[in-house]
């Protein structure tokens, strides 16, 4: 599989799953803009990564809860690559800035979620489907149990703004099928190397042992490199017939019911090494 040739903006590129997508992208021979927000130091380090393996492309900085920064960075891509073929929507604020209970978020935060994801998202592909080539892909990250659960009570903002970048995925998908684009949502698992990394060391631990306890089958965190695979596969020009869908890529962390004990459920037992 190749994407020689085409070029890529991987939002939030900078770190965490963002390089994961755009260092798979840039080893299959795409150039990729890699954006970032303040940490200009790790989007320097994942373009030296790219052009490591034979790629290239640029770093450009802005908050995409912002419409007219969006609009600088598809400004700016545009004319370093002229077209584009992969858009990325992978950005999103640090936890902080929306984690509260449905009864106490602010709504600055709640406004400032939805902002950074369905508005981006919104304001995003507008900008880029003028410049993108048929065989286009728009690619956006969410995290669909947020959506579709209500007991992770301080994730409500956040819940509802992936809900909304879902939705807005399957209309895009008919919007731009005629013009051979798609547009599909990947909905990682628990993934290492990422925001997990940045929560206190005793949640970190446990969400690992929960997963390593079965929760999630296969009985591992995700990794950066198992989401950017994913994404690169949506992207081949043999993914050229799914569109406005929402693929879970978690190791069957969502095949898992949670309204039962494992050992009840008989979920098979780690495998021995
Ligand atoms: N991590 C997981 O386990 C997991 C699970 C499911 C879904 N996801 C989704 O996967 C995506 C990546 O998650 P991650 O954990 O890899 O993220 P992360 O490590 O926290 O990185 C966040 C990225 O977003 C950028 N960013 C932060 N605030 C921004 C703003 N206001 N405007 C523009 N960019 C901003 C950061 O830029 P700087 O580097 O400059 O700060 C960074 O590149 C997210 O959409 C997330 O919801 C993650």
């Amino acid at each position: 599989m190749t994407l020689r040739g085409k070029t890529a903006l991987v939002t939030g590129g900078s770190r965490g799953i963002g390089r994961g997508i755009a260092l798979k992208l840039a080893e299959s021979g795409a150039k990729v803009a890699v954006h970032y927000y303040q940490k200009e130091d790790q989007a320097k380090a994942t373009l030296e990564q790219l052009r490591a393996c034979g790629s290239d492309g640029f770093v450009v900085q802005a908050d995409v809860s912002k419409p007219e920064e969006i609009r600088r960075i598809f400004a700016r891509v545009k004319s370093e690559f002229g077209s584009l073929d992969i858009f990325v929507n992978n950005a999103r604020p640090e936890v902080p800035t929306f984690y509260e209970g449905p009864m106490a978020v602010s709504l600055d935060m709640f406004d400032f979620a939805m902002d950074s994801q369905a508005k981006a998202f919104l304001v995003g592909v507008r900008e880029a489907v003028p410049f993108m080539r048929a065989g286009g892909r728009i690619i956006a990250l969410t995290y669909a149990p947020g959506g579709r659960f209500g007991s992770w009570q301080p994730w409500v903002a956040m819940g509802a703004a992936k809900a909304a970048l879902e939705v807005l995925c399957r209309y895009f998908a008919v919007a731009l099928a005629p013009q051979q684009i798609t547009v599909n949502a990947v909905s990682p698992g628990w993934t290492d190397d990422s925001v997990l990394n940045t929560l206190p060391q005793p949640v970190q631990d446990t969400i690992r042992k929960w997963q390593q306890a079965g929760w999630t089958p296969m009985r591992r965190l995700g990794l950066p490199a198992d989401i950017g695979n994913a994404v690169k596969l949506l992207c081949s020009a043999e993914a050229n017939w799914i569109t406005g869908q929402t693929l879970e890529v978690d190791g069957g962390a969502s095949l898992v019911a949670g309204h039962l004990p494992l050992e009840v459920q008989q979920v098979p037992a780690a495998h021995a090494a």
